[in-house]
């Protein structure tokens, strides 16, 4: 078996977690022995190990401006992959890019990317992207072409495209009691918005267009699950909690926060939306939507064009145009037979392309490459 090393530097569970999770589940199946390194603590690793897949943790990684800690980080993970007898050290997104390929180097062994962020433009993003493109790897992964694309024209980065994939076995039996739950009819049409609380995962323009629909729809409620994430914009929940109250949506709101139970949940909806205001790199709440077998809307940037057929399953609207949005919303709640259709075929759709089997089988492919390439000369960078 190959024993690839998954270094993880975040331990709340988001949607590049549920990727490795999920990841590393199905990689015995493929030959491949799993195991991970942490460079951050949280109640994702307790999960991780829940499930059967080995943990180390290496204490917290060191913030940016800590550039001579940096060194003793790589080290460690260094360290773990000599002492784990690792093939391959893999870097669960962006930051982790920054040790992973240094450590593999310096433990002799092979080293994978997995991107999950695309190339921003804003100056922090920019300067760990430049540093990102000039650090070691052997292969890079992006989830969609769109993100290939991006990384390939801006920064002159290869990568291989590896779609998500989901396991029907690991999503939950039966839908959570949300109507009972939060005392609505039983007959209330439920829009669920599901995405880390951050601007431009676009809560505000959801909210926009639910007050639109809810005006039109009185029987509609909206459910907005999500908290803010990795120290990330903390003001976020406040600030749409605000625009909720502005708005006049009442009770036909509620905030449910970060909820680890998110899949049952998005299974009582009926009409799930992401509306992200910038190209979403993936968008792993459209794959589970489709999954799960509900209705979704997503935005038409980044990835989502390359999951769903629009109008055979699910709908695109244009980022950043709430009206546009209300319109599709306006559909959805209004045909139940167009929600139905939808949510079966993007299930067979799920079913057919994007298993957590098949997603296993490519890494575990590449892997094979890696290896059997030339081997590594110190210091080399074979890109
Ligand atoms: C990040 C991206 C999201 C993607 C996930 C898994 O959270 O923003 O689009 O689905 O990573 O790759």
């Amino acid at each position: 078996m190959t024993r690839v090393l998954f270094l993880q530097g975040a331990g709340v569970r988001a949607g590049a977690e549920r990727c490795l999770l999920t990841l590393a589940r199905h990689l015995p199946a493929a030959g491949v022995d799993p195991i991970v390194a942490a460079l951050a603590d949280g109640p994702f690793l307790a999960e991780l190990e829940a499930h059967g897949i080995p943990v180390e943790r290496l204490g917290a990684a060191p913030r940016a401006r800590q550039w001579w800690r940096m060194g003793h980080a790589v080290e460690a993970v260094a360290s773990a992959a000599r002492r784990h007898d690792a093939a391959v050290v893999q870097a669960v997104g962006e930051k982790m890019g920054l040790y992973g390929g240094r450590a593999a180097r310096r433990a002799g062994v092979r080293s994978a990317l997995w991107l999950h962020d695309a190339p921003a433009r804003d100056a922090a993003a920019t300067a760990l992207q430049i540093a990102l493109a000039a650090s070691p790897r052997d292969a890079a992964v992006a989830p969609s072409r769109w993100m290939a694309q991006k990384f390939r024209v801006r920064l002159g980065m290869r990568t291989d495209v590896i779609p998500h994939g989901i396991d029907a076995a690991e999503l939950p039996p039966r839908p959570h009691d949300l109507r009972a739950e939060l005392g609505w009819d039983p007959g209330a049409v439920v829009v669920g918005h599901f995405a880390r609380l951050q601007r431009w995962k676009g809560g505000a323009d959801f909210l926009t267009a639910a007050a639109d629909v809810g005006r039109r729809h009185p029987e509609a409620r909206f459910v907005v699950v999500g908290g803010a994430l990795y120290g990330l914009e903390p003001d976020e929940p406040t600030h749409l909690a605000r625009l909720a109250g502005a708005l006049g949506l009442g009770d036909r709101v509620r905030f449910l926060g970060h909820r680890e139970d998110a899949l049952a949940l998005m299974a009582a909806c009926d009409v799930v939306v992401h509306c992200s205001t910038r190209p979403e790199p993936f968008g792993m709440v459209v794959l589970e939507a489709m999954a799960l077998g509900r209705a979704v809307i997503a935005s038409s940037a980044g990835a989502p064009p390359e999951l769903i057929d629009h109008g055979r399953t699910g709908l695109l609207a244009t980022p950043a145009r709430p009206v546009e949005l209300a319109a599709a919303l306006h559909r959805l709640v209004s045909t139940p037979r167009l929600r139905r259709a939808l949510g079966t075929a993007a299930q067979a759709k799920v079913e057919r392309d994007w298993t957590a089997r098949v997603m296993a089988e490519r890494f575990a492919h590449l892997y094979d490459r890696l290896l059997t390439a030339a081997p590594v000369t110190a210091g080399a960078d074979a890109r």
